[in-house]
């Protein structure tokens, strides 16, 4: 086996954790700002980066909704998904399932159908120029009403076949997921898989809800699950998938340091866990740098870096004909990487 960086680049991973929004680079906040002629807090890269530091998820989420408010047109959500995609492209990820926030941008006026259009035009031409696999899952900003969802759901059956799942995210505490039980259900009817945060701040009975009101096939983050021993069985006895993310955790001070990091507790619990980026631009790092980073303060053995790239194809929404063959594909590579 390669070292475990090298090993880490060389294993082919899915994303499944990765808000869009959030892989806005400051080089681009500033030059869609002088392209869409908008005005900002902030003047520099150095000035966005010093913004970056965070105390909490509310911290984090003050800022991203401004970011955000330098895409306006098509190209610009082309653009920004496209960047991603070949950042993603470069640490071997070939499936992405990537979170977008509507109301972040219909609330600014800009129509739904323009991001779906720039974003899924993304998702198209990196499947053909890339080779790699996305795509989108809708999220409801959960410090908004249900109603708002309700609209959102509305926009998003006319664009039926090109979003895949809606979730639930921004700020946790406060908002449980039984604030969103209708609409959850209207979406599982118009056949979108379902998705929803808990767990990051909020306490375990909000993941519980996730599972039990929402019905929700995976669960992001789910740190805190780890605090209630009869939800730590039930996601393994039903091999609910966590999509964990180590350099969010650590910047929205969720944990204090990465070596206390609930990765190997949730490994040992036979959680099935991945690991992925939530928002790079942001908080230091795209999916591979949060492999490495993990894998360092918790000095994970080369072994345990190969299941939980495997894992993410297990979470993965794929044909269960197509996740065998990436299953295959994935052993077959692994083989060759040991036989170096
Ligand atoms: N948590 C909740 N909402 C979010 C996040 C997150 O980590 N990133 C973007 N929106
Ligand atoms: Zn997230």
């Amino acid at each position: 086996m390669p070292d475990r960086d090298l090993l880490i680049g060389r294993l082919p991973k899915c994303e499944l954790h990765i808000h869009i929004e959030g892989s806005l680079e400051p080089e681009m906040v500033l030059s869609l700002a002088r392209r869409n002629g908008i005005r900002l807090p902030w003047d520099s890269v150095e000035a966005l980066r010093r913004a970056y530091r965070f105390g909490s998820l509310q911290d984090f989420l003050d800022v991203y909704y401004v970011g955000m408010s330098v895409l306006v047109t098509e190209q610009d959500f082309y653009d920004l998904a496209t960047a991603y995609l070949q950042r993603a492209h470069a640490d071997n990820v070939v499936h992405v399932e990537m979170f977008f926030d509507p109301q972040g941008h219909t609330s600014r006026g800009i129509p739904f159908d323009t991001v779906v259009n720039g974003l899924f035009r993304a998702c198209v031409d990196a499947r053909e120029t890339l080779g790699i696999q996305a795509s989108l899952i809708m999220c409801f900003l959960r410090h908004l009403d249900e109603a708002g969802a309700h609209r959102t759901l509305d926009a998003a059956l006319v664009h039926r076949d090109r979003i895949v799942g809606v979730g639930l995210d921004s700020s946790e505490k406060g908002n449980p997921p039984e604030k969103f039980r209708n609409v959850f259900r209207r979406a599982r009817d118009a056949g979108f898989a379902l998705f929803a945060h808990a767990g990051e701040e909020g306490p375990p009975n909000y993941v519980w809800q996730a599972l039990d009101v929402l019905g929700v096939a995976r669960v992001d983050h789910g740190n805190r699950a780890l605090e209630d021993a009869a939800l730590v069985a039930r996601l393994a006895r039903d091999r609910v998938p966590l999509t964990v993310c180590p350099l969010s955790n650590l910047r929205l001070r969720v944990v204090d340091d990465l070596k206390h990091h609930p990765l190997r507790h949730m490994m040992e619990k036979d959680l099935a866990v991945t690991v992925n980026s939530d928002d790079p631009a942001y908080f230091g790092g795209y999916v591979n740098d949060n492999f490495s980073a993990v894998v360092r303060a918790l000095d994970l053995s080369a072994p345990e870096i190969v299941a939980l790239a495997r894992n993410s194809f297990s979470a993965a929404m794929m044909p269960e004909a197509e996740r065998a063959r990436a299953l295959a594909r994935f052993d077959a590579a692994v083989k060759g990487i040991g036989s170096e």
